[in-house]
């Protein structure tokens, strides 16, 4: 049977009947093809010809119909292969004689076959509530449906439901190698960069409060798909192309008093924390050379939201990636459900030399070092830049909830099995098992150990002074109290403070030979920060 003839079948999957100029539109088909095809169906007794006249129509005919849904997965623009699912399994089979490579968990030559939707395609869809809102159980939809919305999902996956495979048109020839456009990609900004621009959002979908999905990417947060018009400074939605993703303002994590006691992870009180990922993302980008993607803050009545640009798009070109639960193979609901030591196996395994793997363990010290605390198996990742060379992502979803919590840990998986279950408080040598898994020279890594810590305990306090620019657009107050208040700012410095208070304490600054900083300490006075004033002072 050719491909053309199997395509018209599976549109009866979804279709009880169709007529010819219905299969054209479902198909993509030319009239002349399709009827030449349909004619041989007809022939071979697969598909039966009904009604006369203008209301000729299709039927398939069916032995033991199993009922079978079909997508066809795109990958960088090359068909792949397909996912069947509808009776409580799944099967992956590439397409006959596919010559590129193999994904990821896929062997080549075998049906795979889960009763789970696959970790390498469940990864991409969003979570928790967000998979809710996407996934219409109520019309029978599955998650692998949910592929089939999501068209612009992290890294260069295309869906299409097979019976419209012909009219999927990508054109990946004339896409630049990645690395060639990697500065126009990732872009430059400071901090803080504040967008003064008009939000052409609707509120509910601010607040996450509509009854449908707005952005492709995944993750448990709310976000919303943008592109940013800098001539007209105006931001809006953009659900086909978007290059840019808003992370909106979360009244469930940045209200203390709103607050359910709760053992949601999810739910800790976290205000600001759109600057809070402003700032450590931009720190990392230009003070410690990593590739972060350029990163902004816009503001709607009271709250400040987050913008940063995808990294894996130019102009309409797609660029694969997966995050690392994909490549360990884990369904989202267990991207916490890892180790450090699994995690930097696979790292190992992917990134394609020394440099990277270097990057990917800085990106770990710095993580920790910050008490990023969030550092799960899916907020890192690795990027293909051509000819299957990966490196570390550019970074993304870095905060430092440390800031917030005096005792939080300072990554999300457990390094070093003692720490499993423990408060995890890193001294150095506790990366040593993962730059072994790496082979990288201990020496080598506490080098670049030391570089960080002393770049961040100089030019850190920079950051926090330069956060008072944000005054202009709010006094920054954090409940800390029933009555009292507290400053986003001071918050910064005492997190500061106390991280080098804790770096001492742990050996950390005399085994890096930074004993001088041991003293180091921010007073108030020192970020020009008044209290009485803030609220009437402009800087
Ligand atoms: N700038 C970007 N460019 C391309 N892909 C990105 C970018 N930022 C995030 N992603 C992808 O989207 C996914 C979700 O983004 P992010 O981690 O920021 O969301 P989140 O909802 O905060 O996640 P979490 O569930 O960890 O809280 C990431 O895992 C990553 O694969
Ligand atoms: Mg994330």
């Amino acid at each position: 049977m050719t491909r053309i003839q199997k395509v018209i079948l599976e549109v009866f999957e979804e279709h009880l009947e169709a007529s010819l100029s219905e299969l054209i539109k479902i198909t993509g088909i030319a009239k002349t093809t399709l009827n030449d095809n349909l004619k041989k169906l007809v022939a071979d007794e697969k598909i039966s010809k009904l009604g006369s006249g203008r209301n000729i129509y299709y039927q398939r005919v069916y032995t033991n119909k199993i009922f079978l849904k079909s997508i066809t997965v795109f990958n960088e623009g090359i068909k792949v292969g397909y996912i069947k699912y509808g009776n409580g399994n799944h099967t992956f089979e590439y397409i006959d004689n596919y010559k590129g490579k193999e994904l990821l968990t896929l062997p080549r030559n075998e049906i795979s076959s889960s009763i789970d939707l696959f970790p390498i395609f469940e990864n991409l869809l969003p979570e928790y509530q967000r998979r809710e809102k996407l996934i219409d159980v109520s019309k029978n939809e599955s998650l692998a449906d949910g592929l089939v919305k999501i068209k612009n999902t992290h890294g260069s996956f295309d869906f299409i439901y097979t019976t419209e495979e012909f009219s999927y048109k990508n054109n990946y020839e004339d896409r630049p190698s990645w690395i060639s456009v990697k500065n126009k990609i990732l872009d430059e900004n400071r901090y803080p960069t504040f967008l003064p621009f008009k939000i052409d959002i609707d509120k509910d979908i601010l607040t996450a409060s509509t009854s449908g999905e707005h952005s492709h990417l995944s993750g448990n947060q709310n976000k919303v798909d943008i592109t940013i018009d800098f001539k007209h400074k105006i931001i809006k939605e953009d659900l086909k192309n978007a290059a840019y993703i808003l992370k909106p303002f979360n009244s469930e994590i940045g209200y203390y008093f709103n607050q359910h006691k709760s053992d949601d992870k999810t739910k800790g009180y976290y205000p600001f924390i759109s600057i809070n990922e402003h700032l450590f993302m931009t720190f990392a980008k230009n003070e410690l050379n990593f590739n972060v993607p350029y990163s902004a803050l816009v503001k709607t009545d009271e709250e400040f939201h987050y913008i940063t640009k995808r990294y894996d798009r130019y102009r309409n070109y797609k660029y694969e990636q997966f995050d690392y639960a994909q490549f360990l193979n884990i369904k989202s609901t267990n991207k916490y459900k890892s180790n450090s030591e699994q995690l930097f196996l696979a790292i190992n395994n992917t990134l394609h030399n020394k440099k990277e793997k270097m990057e990917a363990l800085r990106f770990y010290y710095y993580s920790s070092l910050i008490k990023h605390a969030d550092l799960h198996t899916k907020n890192i990742g690795a990027l293909n830049i051509g000819k299957n060379k990966k490196i570390l992502t550019p970074l993304y979803d870095v905060i430092s909830v440390g800031v917030y919590k005096g005792n939080s840990d300072d990554i999300g998986l457990s390094i070093n099995h003692k720490h499993k279950n423990q408060k995890v408080k890193l001294r150095v040598p506790d990366f040593f098992g993962l730059a072994d898994i790496l082979d990288i020279n201990h020496d080598e890594f506490v080098l670049e150990a030391k570089k960080i810590t002393k770049t961040f305990i100089e030019e850190f306090p920079k950051y926090i002074d330069r956060t008072r620019k944000l005054l202009k657009y709010d006094p920054l107050l954090i409940n800390s109290t029933r009555t009292g208040h507290d400053n986003f700012i001071v918050k910064l410095a005492n997190f500061y403070n106390r991280r080098i208070m804790e770096l001492t304490k742990l050996g950390t600054l005399k085994y890096l030979g930074l004993e001088k900083y041991e003293v180091n300490r921010l007073s108030v006075n020192q970020i020009k920060y008044d209290k009485n004033e803030l609220i009437f002072k402009n800087q």
